[in-house]
């Protein structure tokens, strides 16, 4: 029995009403899995897809910057028969998983700020600048609770300390945005794949990088499934959590499994979510809201 499969979410924190957006992006990912295209060829279409939606913080809907202006998205492929291409800090762009599609198709595996902002426009890629009101709002919201508590600003900061000391009337939850969206998939020559993108995730400094383009920790690919995570990507790089989700998939564990063991690594105050498909099925776990779609066929 040939098994394919598609999971698509919109990031930790997404609303469940936003799930038509994830139910979209795997119906087109699912449909070129069926005409025999290839895992890579679907997660690509379907996180674009979510990039141009505009209500999920990657692409057209990615959130600003501590500055309230700047931009700065992350972005990343990957695929069991050995291609990998990754974004980071990329600006002025519609659609950075289809310049990390670029990048894996160059000499290089990974290309950051100017340089992959070069490397896009040399590729056609014309320039794009987001103009997102939710963002907008959530950014002036941002701003005007720091104000009255600045000394925050001053620590070691990751959502995890501000969710755990969380003392405001303002819930952190109407603050910050939720997270990367997400792909992965199987198709019908048993090849996986995993794409992923995002607008970043908390309180961002200029040139700061999650997860999202870091192989192992925010996406997997090999020969026993894909894996793709959404969360706070300061927690998630210290854990490699897409390696981890993946091992246990090459161990046998059914991916819903393996995605709740790894959400279970991290406290219940981290927004933590994790899709992954392998040979056996499709699943995924959220500590959090997510919106989220799961498609598989078997013939
Ligand atoms: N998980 C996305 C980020 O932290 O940037």
């Amino acid at each position: 029995m040939s098994f394919v499969g598609i999971v698509t979410h919109g990031g930790a924190g997404s609303p469940k009403e936003w799930q038509d957006g994830c139910i979209n992006s795997a119906d087109i990912g699912m449909q070129r899995l069926l005409e025999n295209r290839s895992a890579y060829d679907a997660v690509l279409e379907s996180v674009a897809l979510l990039e141009n939606d505009g209500r999920f913080n990657a692409g057209c809907g990615s959130s600003y910057r501590l500055d309230g202006k700047t931009i700065e998205m992350d972005a990343a492929i990957m695929s069991s028969d050995g291609r990998l291409g990754a974004v980071a800090c990329i600006t002025g762009v519609k659609n950075p998983v289809l310049v990390a599609s670029e990048v894996a198709h160059s000499p290089h595996h990974i290309l950051t700020g100017q340089g992959a902002v070069l490397f896009a426009r040399k590729r056609g890629f014309g320039e794009y600048y987001p103009d997102i009101q939710w963002a907008k709002e959530r950014h002036a919201k941002l701003m005007e609770t720091f104000s009255k508590k600045k000394g925050d600003l001053t620590r070691e900061w990751g959502v995890h300390d501000f969710e755990e000391n969380w003392n405001f009337e303002t819930a952190s939850s109407e603050i910050f945005p939720m997270d990367t969206v997400g792909a992965v998939a199987k198709d019908k020559k048993g090849i996986f794949a995993a794409a992923v993108s995002t607008g970043g995730s908390g309180a961002m400094l200029k040139g700061r990088v999650g997860d999202t383009p870091l192989i192992g920790s925010g996406f997997f690919a090999g020969p026993y499934g894909a894996v793709a995570c959404t969360g706070i990507g300061e927690e998630i790089m210290k854990k490699l959590l897409a390696k981890i989700v993946y091992d246990w998939l090459a161990q046998g564990t059914a991916p819903e499994v393996a995605c709740e063991k790894g959400v279970h690594l991290f406290s219940k105050t981290v927004p933590i979510g994790v899709i992954a498909v392998s040979s056996e099925g499709a699943g995924f776990f959220s500590n959090t809201g997510m919106a989220a779609a799961v498609l598989e066929r078997r013939d």
